[in-house]
């Protein structure tokens, strides 16, 4: 959800920036701009829609060392080029890029910008005309930015211009995401690494409410008080093949059929020499000792979670309740006396999730974040982090993070129920190497799941996903994937919840995905479909060897039968890519959607 890139060097900042913007298309926009100044001034270009429409736009002839750029994601506004960043002062000294929401945006524009003519429907706007304003009554350029920033009330990821210094970027970041990337002559500003991996691994982190002064040779980091801080850069681990898509045509696809190798890299990750699997400690401590867990989640992550609370409850017996993040925020319940917090979150920058660990920490509730990213913001702000080793994931639609969030939990379920003497589950190595060899399985049968994906879904406008205990979970999964990517509406069921209202619903050829993976409900959930096949449904059972039935549409690699969420899934991401592909949609970046999703 927006991106922000910077670049202060010798080299041409627009291509740089463009290639920058590129890595961060994933994130999700619907607009981009980049505005690059040299000795003529400032050269701010941008139009909507995709990067390539900017990449035409921009004058192949305009030569400047320094330059910022963003990928809009529309929030005030709607997508257009009036409201594509960068957003420039009313004399077009200050040109400003940013990412998050200013809450306080029309409290400012009454208190500090009357009578100024603003161009777009942004918040954004506000930031650069009371930089202007301040420099008009006589700040210097750094004290003006520095003093707009204490009127902030929301998020911020800021790069801003200054037409008078083309030598200098300065960078601000409350909630919102943003690296200072370090190099031999040059120093760039990025949302995220990948952005900047094409010039350098070395990366400096911006904590909330600090200001920087880049230029080519130096980074000054400071607080809003103008108080200088020093911090050490690290070098980014991320491989550069990991951020291409190589023969793939999608990302979602290459994501897909990473999930074996992801899972043995988590088993290893996990495991000491010993070959026992091991988590700090600490960790184990916290959840065995909380007298109840809160996972708090959005999208597949609290899908994961929902999984998650059948791993700890049923072998930690430690009691879990799962919440979807952006309600608990508002509507926190009643909580236990000694509760521990797990965030589950891949980008770990969501800030939904986030609203709430702060809460947590102001109540000095202990906090774990289960995040694909080391150094994000949720793994930054919680006590503990337990990482998933997935790489990145780029697709907008989470596959092989999902699955990562699922082995985590697991393990971290089985080991604390081993050093709470409760009873864990039978060698969840051994089972977890046998559900990566039923996940490669699978992942090589793509043309059945195709045929599913031309036979259910090629004209129907919605699909139902049915299951019951672990298996309605894994359904909710597969309908958010399916609408996400394919536009179908597709809801997920408790498969006994359906005759209670949305059976109704169904008519002649409404395809209806069962799963049957579990034994005690497998009798259930056939009944269910029974139910809405005797209305016309078309069902499609995806059932595990050992429990399948005659007609049974595909039969799952035996796999132990609390792990089953880490394979069915597999067909449901599958059916979904193809449904999505068939139907022409942008697999990798569905419309009105961002990867890291960093407003409330
Ligand atoms: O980065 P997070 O795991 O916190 O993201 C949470 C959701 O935004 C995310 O899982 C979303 O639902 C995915 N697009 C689903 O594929």
């Amino acid at each position: 959800m927006c991106g922000i890139v910077g670049y202060i060097g010798e080299l041409d900042a627009k291509e740089i920036l463009l290639k920058g913007l590129e890595k961060l298309e994933y994130r999700g926009y619907d607009s981009a701009g980049i505005a690059v100044a040299n000795e003529d001034g400032v050269h701010v270009y941008k139009e909507k829609g995709r990067i390539a429409n900017l990449r035409e736009a921009v004058n192949a002839d305009t030569k400047a060392k320094t330059g910022i750029g963003h990928t809009r994601w529309a929030t005030h506004g709607v997508p257009s080029k009036k409201n594509a960043h960068p957003h420039q002062s009313t004399t077009e000294r200050f040109t400003l890029v940013h990412n998050g929401v200013i809450e306080n945006y029309e409290q400012l524009i009454r208190e500090h910008l009357q009578g100024v003519e603003l161009k777009s429907d942004t918040d954004t706007e506000v930031i650069v005309q009371i930089v202007e304003s301040f420099v008009n009554n006589g700040y210097t350029v750094q004290d003006a930015f520095r003093q707009t920033l204490k009127l902030l009330k929301g998020s911020y990821a800021i790069a801003l211009l200054d037409n008078e210094t083309p030598e200098t970027i300065f960078v601000a970041k409350n909630k919102s995401p943003l690296l200072v990337g370090l190099g031999e002559g040059f120093n760039v500003v990025a949302s995220d690494a990948m952005a900047m991996l094409q010039v350098t691994d070395q990366f400096v982190e911006l904590m909330d409410k600090e200001m920087v002064v880049v230029n080519r040779h130096q980074v000054t980091i400071m607080d809003l008080d103008g108080i200088i801080v020093e911090r050490a850069p690290y070098t980014a681990e991320l491989d550069a093949s990991d951020i291409e898509k190589g023969t793939y045509p999608h990302f979602m696809l290459k994501e897909i059929d990473e999930q074996p190798v992801v899972l043995r890299r988590i088993i290893q990750e996990y495991q000491n020499d010993q070959g026992d699997l091991i988590i700090d400690s600490n960790i184990a401590d916290a959840v065995g000792t909380a007298d109840r867990i809160y996972i708090v989640a959005c999208g597949t992550s609290y899908h994961a979670g929902l999984v998650g609370k059948h791993f700890i409850e049923k072998w930690a017996q430690v009691p879990v309740e799962v919440h979807v993040a952006s309600e608990f925020s508002y509507n926190m319940p009643l909580l236990s006396k000694n509760p521990l917090f797990i965030f589950i979150s891949q980008s770990g920058e969501t800030a939904d999730s986030r609203a709430v660990l702060v809460q947590v920490k102001r109540l000095g509730h202990r906090a774990l974040t289960i995040t694909n990213v080391p150094g994000s913001t949720l793994s930054r702000e919680a006590d503990y982090t337990l990482l998933l080793h997935a790489g990145p994931e780029i697709a907008v639609a989470s596959t092989k993070a999902y699955t990562a969030q699922i082995a985590v939990l697991a393990i971290l379920a089985s080991v604390t129920a081993e050093q709470n003497g409760a009873m864990a589950s039978t060698n969840l190595i051994k089972e977890l190497g046998i559900v990566a060899n039923a996940m490669e399985e699978l992942c090589d049968k793509k043309e059945e799941f195709e045929q599913i994906a031309k036979e259910y879904l090629s004209t129907t406008r919605n699909c139902f996903f049915i299951g019951r205990t672990i298996d309605y979970y894994v359904g909710l999964e597969g309908a958010l994937k399916l609408k996400e990517i394919s536009y179908i509406q597709a809801e997920g069921f408790a498969g006994g919840e359906l005759k209670h209202g949305t059976i109704a619903l169904i008519e002649n050829g409404t395809p209806v995905i069962a799963l049957a993976t579990q034994e005690h409900v497998n009798l259930s959930i056939r009944g269910n479909v029974k139910e809405v096949a005797a209305r016309g449904a078309n069902p499609c059972i995806i059932s595990s060897a050992g429990l399948n039935h005659e007609g049974d549409r595909f039969v799952l690699p035996a796999v132990d039968s609390d792990l089953t969420p880490l394979v069915s899934v597999i067909p449901l991401q599958l059916i979904s890519y193809y449904a999505a592909l068939h139907r022409g949609c942008d697999v990798d970046k569905p419309r009105n959607l961002a990867k890291s999703v960093t407003v409330e």
